[in-house]
């Protein structure tokens, strides 16, 4: 791996760690926090690192939770800063059931402000993102062709991490959260089975350093701290884990996906 063209900076957001990929010419926001998170990325940038909002040449946002998108939408209102994410991305909070996620996602959140004592500040935002630019498996960055958005859901049903092959850096968003200094599985695990899929395609990328949102900067990770992770998801169980997995089960895409799945599977191992 060869040497970096760029500093990652790591900002203490309301709820989670924000990733800014800082080179010569150019910034890369790496999701953007929640809401109330778009004021300390502007002022990181033009305050701590003295250069214009206009050096922001792109945002990516991983999925559609409070504490990835909603920063975003300021940003991009405010400094009119292209945003990517998954082509499918808007497809989460569609409709009724995730009309009504994002209002629980949002309740949700404001626990964790209360679990991880942080104030208590803005956190709507627009259900709808409408990406500048929509993103597949495989697509390199607008502007930032080094890097690639690799398809990981589980979480959610669009969830990407972001990946720079030759300094081996990688992204994860919520693919993995650390709790009490331990690393373990977010909430939600919507689709298990596909979780399991992107954990296991992540193990076999050679990795540097890992970035987590909610765990910060992690050097030379070991391949196992993936493989781990899949067995914590068969391993939680419990009415505590299932009521949660109830207030986390309203976007129809979850149930889309989970009969996609279902249909490709043989017929003799069809639930
Ligand atoms: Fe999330």
């Amino acid at each position: 791996m060869g040497p970096s063209p760029f500093i990652v900076h790591e900002l203490t957001g309301h709820i989670q760690s924000i990733f800014l990929v800082e080179y010569p010419d150019r910034i890369l926001v790496l999701d953007g926090g929640c809401h109330c998170d778009a004021v300390l990325i502007t002022r990181f940038v033009t305050r701590t690192l003295r250069r214009s909002m206009d050096d922001v040449r792109l945002a990516v946002v991983t999925h559609m939770h409070p504490d990835h998108a909603g920063g975003i939408m300021l940003l991009r209102r405010r400094h009119h800063i292209p945003v990517a994410s998954h082509a499918a991305a808007d497809s989460w909070y569609a409709g009724v059931g995730g009309a009504i996620q994002h209002v629980l996602d949002i309740v949700m959140a404001w626990f964790v402000v209360i679990r991880v004592k942080s104030s208590f500040r803005r956190l709507w935002y627009r259900r709808r993102l409408a990406p500048d630019h929509p993103l597949e498996d495989g697509s390199a960055l607008p502007g930032f062709p080094d890097w690639r958005a690799i398809a990981v859901p589980g979480h959610t049903t669009h969830d990407i991490a972001l990946y720079h092959e030759s300094t081996g850096v990688l992204y994860v968003a919520d693919l993995m959260v650390q709790v009490k200094s331990t690393l373990t599985m977010p909430i939600p695990v919507s689709i298990p089975e596909l979780m399991e899929r992107s954990l296991v395609r992540l193990a076999a990328l050679p990795v540097r350093t890992l970035l987590v949102a909610h765990g910060g900067r992690i050097e030379h990770p070991s391949p196992k701290i993936f493989t781990d992770l899949v067995d914590h998801i068969a391993a939680r169980t419990g009415i505590r884990y299932a009521l949660l997995m109830l207030l986390c089960g309203f976007p129809a895409e979850i149930r889309r996906t989970k009969r996609a799945l279902a249909a490709r599977r043989p017929p003799g191992e069809r639930a």
